[in-house]
């Protein structure tokens, strides 16, 4: 895995400028709870991990489960549990007619593959990890990450699914709250394909819901009444296609409904630190336990 750009460029070349970068990313990290890194991924690399994306596509059978996905509904069904320790295919809610057949063609349906990729499948492990993901890693704060889930995330044409205001540590709790999402673009985001939307400075304020389980249930427990942030507010990540955008783990942030004819694959994964305790009433359960960005196993 080989990233490139001037991000890495102006470290690996000019450490003393490369260090105010750092600093000045922090900053902007701190303040706005987000941060954008263009070019951290190679067009090769996207290519790779797109076409893999494709193949496990094209190898699902449907008939096998197939949930749809909603953020709406929070649907919990065994599909959806199981997940989280495999390679799972959703449908987009809007994939299907009245009759229950697929509108358009498979591949064009999904909403998501989710949500243990990164650690059982040899092509998006590789995707998943290396030095510099370690290095924004360690750069944010957390000193031992541990990546618990990872997506592949479509968007796709004419009926890609919204994504209302969340927080990410809402799905992904710990005590304290540590969970960074590395959100990166398979492809240009823009308003029209449905790119991100971030409240900037929104991650000061409380954790609002908990994705709560208990057995096979879900469900979603206020904690906190505080609104969402006005729509004014919301400002577009609107960004090229190998950006990594990090997500501080209780920044509000949402993504529009896609009706455009382009798709707007992306890549996220969400880490821990492992200093922080993780809850076990999180919805996502292993039979082993996460590794961090390093390449070989911890
Ligand atoms: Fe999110």
């Amino acid at each position: 895995m080989q990233a490139h750009g001037a991000y890495d460029a102006h470290r690996s070349l000019l450490p003393p400028a490369a260090t105010m970068l750092i600093a000045e990313q922090k900053r902007r990290y701190r303040d706005d709870g987000y941060l954008v890194l263009p070019r951290f991924k190679s067009l090769q690399a996207i290519a790779a991990l797109r076409e893999r994306a494709r193949q496990i596509v094209d190898a699902f059978e449907p008939a096998a489960g197939g949930a749809v996905f909603s953020t709406r509904e929070q649907n919990a069904d065994a599909w959806f549990l199981g997940s989280a320790d495999s390679v799972r295919c959703f449908f987009e809610e809007d994939a299907f007619d009245a009759t229950g057949q697929l509108r358009v063609d498979k591949a064009l349906s999904i909403n998501k593959i989710g949500h243990a990729l990164h650690d059982r499948d040899a092509v998006f492990e590789r995707f998943s990890r290396g030095p510099e993901l370690a290095e924004v890693a360690r750069a944010l704060g957390i000193a031992e990450p541990l990546i618990w889930q990872s997506m592949y995330i479509f968007k796709q044409p004419g009926i890609g699914g919204e994504v209302r205001w969340h927080q990410d540590a809402t799905f992904l709790h710990s005590e304290p709250v540590s969970v960074v999402g590395f959100w990166i673009a398979l492809e240009d985001a823009t308003v029209d394909n449905g790119c991100l939307w971030v409240a900037p400075g929104g991650h000061r304020g409380p954790l609002r819901q908990r994705f709560v389980r208990d057995g096979d249930t879900v469900r979603l427990v206020t904690l906190d009444d505080t609104p969402w942030p006005a729509p004014a507010s919301a400002r577009p990540l609107e960004v090229a296609a190998g950006t990594l955008v990090c997500l501080h783990g209780l920044l509000p942030h949402y993504s529009a409904p896609n009706r455009s004819p382009q798709s707007r694959h992306a890549y996220a994964l969400h880490a821990i630190d492992g200093r922080s305790r993780w809850s076990h009433d999180n919805w996502l359960r292993r039979s082993d336990v996460p590794r961090g960005f390093v390449s070989d196993p911890d």
